[in-house]
């Protein structure tokens, strides 16, 4: 009599099926499975499953081992910015410091959620509204607020209905339907992007397949902007190139450009018919004032020019999880606006359908509602107030420590979340390895994620980072 079974290998293969039989003289692939009557053959006719068969004494196996349809799939790195997260989880040092993803953090170093967000949660509640598709271009109410948050609810851009505004996926999304419009609409043309810039930027233009190049924009001498750099390799940029720009709080540099350098970008810019492509992600966030903040935009409108601009309310209302945010195209016409707004609601519509809603209704009570937007613009002043409040402590305790006579007044005049330590590589690996403090590798520390408490530790494990490490 023969017996048969069937042995799992475990995880680590996913299909691999294993038939003994204590009868030599039973040829294995005629051994049928159990009550499910699977034979050798069965298996064959699957496909992609190769089948071994061995002998030991009286006992015949047969091995049937499914090769994964995903076996070319190579394993991607971390993500260099969520990844340093994941790394600070697994470490169990009590002094470990997440300066790597900006988000902002309590002195106490918690996460944060605004009153005010907390405020326009519960109207929601009491109005128990419900959870029907949005329409492709998002909530009208939330297009509308956002646009004059934006530009000023003034602005002639607003006022002759040139702004096509279609809700996105928070800054990302809103930045990758813009890249899918240009991919569509300005086949070959380049988007030029600043060096360093935000890392997912590439990724971006990578993805919606269109081709890219470096300006210059930081100058590691002086820990500064590299203006006359930034305006040549924008005016040797093949003409009708779209021109990205920070519109405040340059991530990871944390240099913006003064009021007149914008004026000379905008001039460039229009000499040479580009588009300008503004990526707003830091609203209210580096200044701690929503108009301060937005006026290189509103600047380049002025001027006439034709502008694309991604904004996120991730950091400003602390709404990182609800993916909410917009892309605004403002056009020369009515006509050409509301052509652009329906494209967007086609490119948008066979790769997320419809946004979320939740975000968006927030954002639409806390700046649709006078109180609430007072109530706002205080505590984002209070979270601009904290950052400041730690990038002054950092440098006070770096310049009372550092004998060595380094200026480190740099860091006094970079603005937003972050800070651009001018650490090297080996420099920042032995933050994290020595001192626990997780960063990126570029030299960029997120403050929003320091605390008073914490910067006499930082600014030694940034001292011997940098004085010993070469
Ligand atoms: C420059 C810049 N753009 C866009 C974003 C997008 O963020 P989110 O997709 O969370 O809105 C970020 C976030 O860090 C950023 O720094």
């Amino acid at each position: 009599m023969a017996s048969s079974t069937i042995l799992s290998l475990g995880s680590a293969s996913p299909l691999a099926l294993l038939a003994v039989s204590e009868n030599s003289k039973v040829p294995p692939q005629k051994v049928k499975f159990g009550s499910s009557g699977l034979t050798n053959s069965f298996l064959k006719a699957k496909g992609n499953s190769s089948l071994k068969s061995q002998s030991f004494g009286r006992i015949s196996m047969t091995v049937a081992v499914n090769v994964s349809r995903f076996e070319g799939v190579t394993m991607a790195p971390p993500d260099p910015i969520l990844g340093v997260s994941e790394a600070f989880r697994a470490d169990t040092n009590d002094a470990k410091l997440n300066l790597g993803v900006g988000a902002y953090r309590t002195e106490e170093l918690q996460p944060y959620v605004l009153n005010v967000v907390k405020k326009a949660e519960n109207l929601m509640l009491e109005r128990g509204e419900n959870k029907e598709y949005l329409p492709i271009e998002g909530l009208a109410a939330f297009n509308k607020v956002t646009a004059e948050l934006l530009f000023g609810a003034d602005n002639p851009v607003i006022r002759e209905g040139r702004v096509a505004t279609v809700q996105g996926l928070s800054g990302t999304g809103s930045l990758r339907l813009a890249a899918a419009l240009i991919e569509r609409y300005f086949p070959g043309s380049k988007v030029l992007i600043s060096s360093p810039t935000w890392g997912n930027h590439k990724n971006i233009f990578n993805d919606a397949k269109v081709p890219w190049s470096e300006y210059r924009y930081y100058d590691p001498k002086t820990v500064g902007l590299d203006f006359d750099g930034m305006i040549s390799d924008i005016k040797a940029a093949p003409a009708g190139s779209f021109v990205l720009l920070h519109g405040c709080a340059h991530n990871p540099t944390g240099i913006d450009p003064t009021p007149e350098q914008w004026e000379k970008i905008a001039d460039v810019i229009q000499e040479k018919n580009h588009i300008p492509f503004f990526d707003v992600a830091y609203q209210g966030f580096a200044s701690g004032s929503l108009d301060a903040d937005a006026s290189s935009v509103r600047l380049f409108a002025a001027c006439g020019l034709e502008l694309l601009v991604a904004q996120s309310y991730s950091k400003n209302l602390g709404l990182y999880a609800e993916r909410i945010g917009a892309i605004n195209v403002v056009c020369s016409s009515s006509d050409a606006a509301a052509r652009v707004k329906s494209q967007l609601k086609r490119l948008a519509r066979p790769m997320y359908s419809n946004p979320p809603v939740h975000g968006a209704r927030i954002v639409a009570n806390v700046v649709g509602d006078p109180a609430l937007f007072n109530e706002w613009r205080e505590e984002m002043e209070l979270m601009a107030g904290r950052i400041k409040n730690v990038r002054q402590k950092l440098f006070d305790s770096l310049s009372a420590k550092d004998k060595s006579g380094k200026d480190w007044s740099f860091i006094l005049k970079q603005i937003g979340m972050f800070s651009f330590t001018g650490l090297n590589k080996a420099q920042s690996e032995n933050m994290t390895n020595k001192w626990h403090v997780y960063m990126t590798k570029d030299g960029r520390i997120s403050l929003a994620g320091l605390s008073l408490a914490k910067c006499e530790y930082l600014a030694d494990a940034i001292i011997d980072s940098y004085h010993n490490v070469s």
